[in-house]
């Protein structure tokens, strides 16, 4: 099928940024601190799946039943190692392509959105100074529901007032590519094109799209 694209929606993690190392740092510290490891094969499961599945994930691998009050402890230890790490970030770790292209989609009149499951999307991005290449910006603390449920990017959606069918997503998840897919939106797969099979084209990285754009 091919859309007219009117907007742009963006997934954060793995697009925009690398932040799942430092998600890795943050889940295997809270591992060791169990008594059990956490290695980096595990933590690829972890990209795209929301905190609390994330965690879910974890006591899984580490073979831990908990009940909910310890769960909620330990999210919140994660995420205060993990934010000790994002707190340091800089412009430097901006993906390649990534401001480019998101300045050559504005200057062409296509609207650009975040649509992030992480509730941390606001200080990464005030980190890496790009807020305000986004048109809108949808996170994990505007959603209840994580991918591959719709409702990140139909929310984008609504609030840039385009219509789902004429709306792009720019995801390296594969529960983001299906929840593109299930909002009737296109999808772009960031990454290898083995686990992201529902994806209309896979690219390695937004830098493709900006050699591309240089002749158009
Ligand atoms: C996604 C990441 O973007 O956000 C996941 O790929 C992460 O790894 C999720 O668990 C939630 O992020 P946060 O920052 O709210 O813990
Ligand atoms: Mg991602």
């Amino acid at each position: 099928m091919i859309r007219e694209m009117r907007a742009a929606i963006f997934d954060l993690d793995g697009v925009i940024v690398d932040t799942a190392k430092y998600h890795y740092l943050a889940w295997k510290r809270l591992a060791n601190a169990h008594g059990f490891d956490f290695t980096e094969v595990d933590n690829e499961r972890l990209k795209g799946v929301s905190r609390t599945q994330s965690l879910e994930i974890l006591l899984e691998i580490g073979g831990l039943a908990c009940d909910q009050a310890a769960k909620l402890q330990m999210a919140a230890q994660k995420n205060e190692w993990y934010v000790d790490h994002i707190r340091h970030m800089d412009t430097s770790e901006i993906l390649p392509g990534a401001t480019e292209y998101l300045q050559w989609l504005r200057a062409r009149g296509i609207k650009t959105a975040l649509g992030s499951a992480s509730q941390n999307a606001p200080l990464i991005l005030e980190r890496l100074g790009i807020s305000a290449l986004f048109d809108v910006i949808v996170d994990g603390n505007k959603v209840t529901k994580a991918k591959p449920d719709p409702e990140v990017f139909l929310r984008a959606a609504e609030e840039l007032d385009i219509p789902p069918a004429s709306c792009i997503v720019f995801e390296d998840a594969e529960a983001g590519v299906e929840a593109a897919c299930r909002a009737g939106m296109g999808a772009v797969g960031i990454g290898n094109v083995s686990n992201l099979k529902k994806a209309d084209m896979v690219i390695p990285g937004l830098f493709e799209l900006v050699v591309v754009s240089a002749y158009s």
